[in-house]
């Protein structure tokens, strides 16, 4: 949600804060700052759109500016301060998505106590700030913003101040025994100037190591070209960062020892590479990405699958009563398909629950049970919830986790990487196929002896081995694709239908509409329409029908339906199998897939309606990468 980097070292701080921010920006923000502290400096300046308002103090070395707005007029503003926080070489910079306090100036990371000496950047909320705010008030303490995280800065400051002997590190660690809620926090302070504080609790925090050097963010894609070495925090920890090394400990300040983990993907994979949004090479790098997935786990020459992070567990698994799927947003669209495929492929029962439903109510879930998370970021909060409450009722958890290292993948019993690349476009696309890939894939490992002959396994394998292919030839015509959304872009709804498989891909073409082109979009399954949506139709309503040929009669029912849009002047849009020329008739545009079994066709249906969409995006001139109100990965609530 969030972002949050720190730089400790030789280098100029700005410098490595900016260029972080802007790998953060993905995550969705609405104002940005940075707080340095200057080596040469003797008071505290607030710069940036609030530099009026603050009171200026003396004393202090730290150096702040923030505004609302993105980083690119960060960047400007410190180029206006002239010179007012270089050559510092420790800092802390956020980009902020509005909870507490709209989005403005004053309200903009980072936060500083009155006396300008301690700066803090927060992720996560606090939950009892108000209680927090009527008692720092009794004690003089006044607030600049309306956030929640102005009260921890205040907080440590007031400990520090009232305990005698205190260090700067027990005074945070004091004001998070104090604090309820979720928490990523960076701080530092000039009055301990060589020490970095981190500390988390369901927001995440990740430390990379450099020669000299030590990088801090809430996740890794700011640190990748300085460093591969990274430590990821827990729930609970708290790092002292240093310019000479750092530690470790459990917020009951016990030393813990910490893994280093290598950063597996590369900086030009976290760039545009000459498209014009991120989330159009994402659409574009699918053939690869779906290879990258499959490689060395689709065994075509022997028949199966190997999926290393289960292989030890695929007994187990099997005999799972039922399998219980969470997940939220388009990893839960993934997991409607993973419902179609497990149960057709493994005859595994399977539920699927929004993480945000399943958390909140008295579930059914225990030993014997197998509950399968899904998430693209690996930190979204409400799935990470879920997930933990599955493991105290006592059920298996496993995780479908694109990065490496998150919380999630962390927390699960074992699990499977997409190994789909970093996601940086707000609207999941590449992550996506890659999810159902994956699913496919444990389908087909669960299902060995229990419903597919070894000849089936063969022919399901080939198909996946020809996915890429196919999702390239797609690809080349988005010339098409392009021309239909210059005949839709000014549509004010669209109604999306498909059926079986292609169900879930009718809900998530419209989740990708209206989150990026705001255009008020839904998906049905196609024989719901008559239950009440087809009331909606008239020539004003694009009906996207997904329409490809299966060996059951339902082709034939969604032909049906097409008719029935048709006799209410609704315009349909089809997804059709190549060589289906009937279609053509009745439908007033056909994008055409390729041929493929049934189970194959969302990973195809899919790619025309995510192009559909940010074609008609852009065409609207909305901000396809950072569609407003929405950030990459939704660590609250
Ligand atoms: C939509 C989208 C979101 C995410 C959802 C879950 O394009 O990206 O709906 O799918 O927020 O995120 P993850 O998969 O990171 O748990």
């Amino acid at each position: 949600m969030c972002g949050i980097v720190g730089y400790i070292g030789m280098r100029e701080a700005s410098g490595v804060l900016l260029q972080g921010l802007q790998r953060l920006e993905y995550r969705g923000y609405d104002s940005a700052g940075i707080a340095v502290l200057a080596g040469d400096g003797v008071r505290c300046d607030v710069l940036g759109g609030m530099c009026e308002e603050k009171k200026k103090s003396e004393g202090g070395r730290l150096r702040v500016v923030k505004q609302k707005g993105n980083v690119a007029s960060l960047a400007e503003a410190i180029v206006r301060s002239n010179g007012h926080i270089s050559g510092a070489t420790l800092g802390i910079g956020h980009t902020r998505w509005a909870t507490h306090g709209d989005p403005s100036d004053r309200n903009a990371h980072p936060h500083m106590n009155a006396s300008g000496d301690i700066a803090l950047i927060h992720n996560g909320i606090i939950e009892n700030h108000a209680a927090l705010r009527v008692e720092l008030g009794n004690h003089g303490y006044s607030f600049t913003s309306d956030t929640d995280s102005e009260v921890l800065v205040h907080l440590i400051d007031h400990l520090w101040k009232q305990i005698p002997f205190l260090d700067f590190e027990s005074a945070v660690r004091q004001a998070l025994s104090i604090i309820d809620g979720a928490y990523g926090i960076c701080v530092i302070s000039s009055r301990e100037p060589e020490t970095m504080i981190v500390a988390r609790k369901g927001s995440p925090l990740v430390i990379g190591i450099g020669d000299g050097e030590y990088f801090v963010a809430s996740d890794a894609a700011p640190l990748v070209e300085y460093t591969r070495q990274v430590v990821y925090l827990e729930d609970d920890e708290l790092a002292v960062v240093k310019r000479d090394g750092y530690t470790v400990k459990s917020i009951d300040n016990i030393e813990q020892e910490k893994a280093l983990t290598e950063l597996d993907f590369e900086l030009g994979e976290i760039e545009k590479g000459g498209y014009e949004h991120f989330m159009l090479k994402e659409i574009f790098e699918q053939p690869e990405v779906m290879q990258d997935v499959m490689r060395g786990r689709v065994r075509l020459e022997e028949g199966r699958i190997q999926l290393g992070g289960i292989a030890d567990h695929l007994d187990e698994l099997r005999a799972a009563k039922r399998i219980v799927i969470c997940a939220c947003g388009t990893s839960w669209h993934a997991g409607l398909i993973g419902e179609y495929l497990i149960e057709e492929f493994a005859n595994i029962p399977v539920e699927v629950d929004y993480a945000s439903e399943f958390r909140y109510r008295n579930p059914i879930i225990g030993p014997g049970d197998v509950m399968l998370v899904i998430s693209q970021s690996g930190e979204t909060a409400d799935t990470l919830a879920a997930l933990q409450l599955a493991r105290e009722k006592g059920a298996t958890v496993i995780g479908i986790c694109n990065v490496v290292g998150s919380t999630i993948a962390r927390q699960t019993d074992f699990g499977i990487y997409t190994h789909a690349g970093p996601e940086i476009g707000v609207a999941s696309t590449k992550a996506f196929s890659a999810q159902v890939i994956v699913l496919t894939m444990l389908a087909l490992a669960l299902s060995k002896d229990r419903t597919m002959s070894d000849d089936e396994v063969i022919e399901a394998l080939q198909s996946l081995n020809d996915l890429p292919d196919q999702v390239s030839r797609i690809l080349e015509h988005s010339e098409q694709i392009l021309e239909i959304a210059e005949h839709y872009k000014d549509a004010r709804n669209f109604l999306y239908l498909g059926r079986g498989y292609n169900f879930p891909v009718a809900l998530e073409g419209a989740l990708k509409l209206k989150e990026i082109s705001y255009i008020h979009a839904e998906g049905y399954p196609a024989a719901e329409m008559k239950h009440g949506p087809i009331a909606l139709i008239d020539e004003e309503m694009p009906v996207v029908v997904i329409a490809t040929k299966t060996k059951d009669e339902t082709y034939k029912k969604v032909l049906s339906n097409i008719q029935e849009v048709r006799s209410r002047k609704g315009r349909v849009i089809a997804i059709a199998t190549e060589g289906d020329e009937e279609i053509e008739a009745l439908a007033e545009h056909v994008i055409y897939v390729p041929e493929g079994a049934q189970f194959i066709m969302p990973l195809l249906t899919v790619i025309p309606l995510q192009l559909l969409s940010y074609y008609i995006a852009k065409m609207r001139k909305c901000d396809v990468d950072r569609p407003r109100n929405l950030a990459k990965s939704v660590t609250v609530e």
